[in-house]
């Protein structure tokens, strides 16, 4: 049987002759550009695919860490008096949100009993696996409220409406902010978000939510 016509794997150029090892080649024969040409391009995707890798673990790492700019923790320690606990946190954070406890990432918030009286969370964006966080940390913020165990509390989350996890929160006020909120790194670099912001309440005191809150966007 006639062996198919064999075209080079670089140019698409037909490959008159059959390789003398009775082999079938793969590249123009002459003079061996096309098989340089081949490796080059296959030692640059290697290089862009490590770049890559290197770059999405970075922004990986990162992505956690996007701090709540001051005037939002201001408006939700008017409305709480203080902040009791931050269990989604950093030392670095707490700098600024002065929470009288917080967890990090090395306790592991999520596993603790949460017991304040006042909570503000701002929870980590990323997945954990499948799963993701915002619906985790809501879930878990939610029991704990419900348990009696977190008196009031203000989460921030982003506005992933049609979510099963955020169908939870609509029997609570919230506001949905105007524009996009810049959040900080640790090495003080601003990021926006790439979707709205809502600020979701739980406890007593809705009115003075509505009051403080309503300056960022409209609240319901
Ligand atoms: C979006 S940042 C918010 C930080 C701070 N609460 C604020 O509002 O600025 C989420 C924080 O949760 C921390 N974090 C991630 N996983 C955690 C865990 N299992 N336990 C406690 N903190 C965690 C991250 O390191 C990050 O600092």
């Amino acid at each position: 049987m006639k062996s198919p016509p064999a075209y080079c794997a670089t140019c698409g150029k037909h490959l008159p002759r059959p390789h003398r090892t009775g082999r079938r080649p793969r590249y123009c024969l002459r003079t061996g550009a096309c098989r340089q040409k081949a490796y080059r391009r296959r030692v640059k995707a290697k290089r862009s695919a490590k770049l890559q890798r290197a770059r999405l673990g970075h922004l990986q790492q990162e992505s956690v860490e996007w701090y709540t700019p001051k005037k939002y923790v201001e408006a939700a320690r008017k409305v709480m008096g203080e902040i009791e606990l931050d269990p989604a946190s950093s030392p670095q954070a707490n700098r600024m949100v002065q929470a009288k406890l917080f967890y990090d990432q090395t306790h592991d918030g999520f596993t603790k009993t949460w017991r304040a009286r006042t909570v503000w969370l701002n929870p980590p964006y990323c997945k954990s696996g499948n799963t993701s966080n915002q619906a985790m940390w809501t879930a878990k913020l939610l029991a704990e409220y419900k348990a009696g165990n977190v008196h009031e509390a203000i989460v921030l989350v982003t506005s992933a409406t049609g979510t099963t996890w955020f169908h939870r929160l609509y029997p609570y006020p919230m506001c949905f902010v105007k524009g996009r909120i810049q959040f900080t790194t640790p090495t003080g670099k601003r990021g926006g978000a790439t979707k709205g912001s809502i600020f979701v309440y739980l406890g007593t005191q809705q009115e003075k939510f509505r009051q403080v809150f309503g300056r960022f966007g409209v609240v319901k």
